[in-house]
């Protein structure tokens, strides 16, 4: 046991003398994934609800997912976009019938940071203006493009000069975002928005204020364009985050879960809107691969078949109300928010030591800033799940506590 212990500390040492050192990392080496859970190299069991940053929405290893992209390995794995492909034309067709009303055209790539640089270009060709207004706290990727609509200035200010002509408003503020497009009618393209904000902490905007924005753009002219990446493909109990106030976007970015874990980014727009981009103006050799189209294609009807949209919002509720009752509990919980699986545990102070506790209890979970404990578990957990997690959070918050001697 100490042997293995001691080669497995050294091959992650091993592992970060070859990798960027750009990511905080977890001190576990995981191996394996089923369903909810995750396993280290020595088959230690963990909760995840981390899910790869909210990627693994069907789970880890969904058994559809495994077997569509088995098939489509042996049958046909890269298929550039200049030629046409079966397997994509079945996915899109999908994608577009349960896409918000009228976003008919999609652009596939490969990340959420390529989604969002596309969606930038393509508000850019059909305003042909080139100002972006973002939010406060806002986090969209780290390639120049997306970086530019990034709010951290952590992430940002090494690497400026960035794209001309952002502006950051405080998110949740239609007033002020009136403001600045009365006065720059003529210069501001697009309007960019998590319709919950992710990175940011799990903030929801209040009740109104997106389908103020979608009524602002409307007036001056900007499109409104939703960052889903996070919070779509039924992460919020939802479909997509938007619904929750019935706001249909004239571009949408999404990426993360929708290939159950291969990577793929995707953008979906009006037919007007995309067809601003002329043949040459945006493409990439990998975005709309056979493998990738049918993983998602298997994601999408692991998510619309077996219902994990309203499972969601079911296992949302019991989770926030079991959250609420942990901050009832512990006074180092200063709030509790989210929709559905989407959900931010403030605490009172930096929670890199609940975070680590987590895994030494088989509980992986996120951050969001250094306050808010980020969840974004796999859509198909159930209530034992659930619970189970909420008791080793309870334990770990009553240690948090002693530790701060609060
Ligand atoms: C809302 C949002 N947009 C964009 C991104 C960037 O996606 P990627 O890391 O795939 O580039 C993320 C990633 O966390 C995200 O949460």
């Amino acid at each position: 046991m100490q042997r293995e212990s001691i080669s497995i500390s050294e091959r992650m040492k091993e592992e970060d003398s070859y990798l960027a050192n750009v990511f905080q990392r977890y001190p576990i080496e995981l191996v394996k994934g089923k369903g909810v859970y995750v396993y280290d190299s020595s088959n230690r069991e963990y909760i995840d609800f981390m899910a790869g940053y909210g990627v693994a929405l069907v789970g880890h290893c969904n058994d559809k997912v495994v077997n569509a992209i088995k098939t489509q390995a042996e049958r046909f794995i890269t298929c550039h976009c200049s030629c046409y492909n079966d397997v994509r034309l079945e996915f899109l067709k999908m994608l577009v019938s349960i896409a918000p009303k009228g976003l008919s055209r999609v652009f596939l790539c490969n990340s959420g940071a390529e989604a969002c640089e596309a969606a930038i270009k393509i508000a850019r060709k059909y305003t042909k203006r080139h100002g972006i207004v973002a939010a406060m706290n806002s986090f969209h990727g780290k390639t120049m493009g997306a970086l530019s609509i990034t709010y951290a200035s952590k992430y940002r200010d090494p690497f400026k000069p960035l794209l001309e002509g952002v502006s950051f408003i405080p998110y949740g503020d239609a007033d002020r975002l009136e403001e600045l497009l009365s006065k720059n009618e003529a210069s501001i393209g697009a309007v960019i928005l998590e319709p919950i904000q992710g990175e940011g902490g799990i903030n929801v905007p209040p009740d109104g204020y997106l389908a103020r924005v979608r009524e602002l753009c409307d007036r001056y002219g900007a499109l409104l364009v939703l960052d889903e990446i996070q919070s779509g493909l039924g992460r919020t109990g939802r479909l997509w985050a938007s619904e929750h106030w019935q706001v249909v976007p004239d571009i949408m970015c999404i990426a993360k879960g929708i290939a159950g874990g291969v990577p793929m980014g995707a953008v979906l727009a009006r037919k007007d809107v995309m067809d601003a981009l002329k043949i040459g103006e945006h493409s990439n050799t990998f975005g709309g691969n056979p493998l990738a189209c049918a993983a998602a294609k298997a994601t999408l009807e692991c998510i619309i078949g077996d219902d994990l949209v309203g499972n969601s919002a079911r296992m949302g509720r019991y989770m926030k109300d079991g959250l609420l009752a942990l901050k009832d509990r512990h006074r180092v919980v200063r709030d509790v928010r989210g929709l559905g699986l989407m959900l931010g545990v403030e605490l009172r102070f930096d929670v890199k030591d609940v975070l680590m506790d987590g895994i030494s209890h088989g509980l992986l979970m996120l951050y969001s800033g250094r306050n808010v404990i980020r969840l974004l578990p796999p859509l198909l957990i159930d209530e034992d799940i659930v619970s189970k997690a909420l008791s080793i959070l309870d334990t770990l918050l009553a240690r948090e506590e002693m530790r701060r001697g609060v």
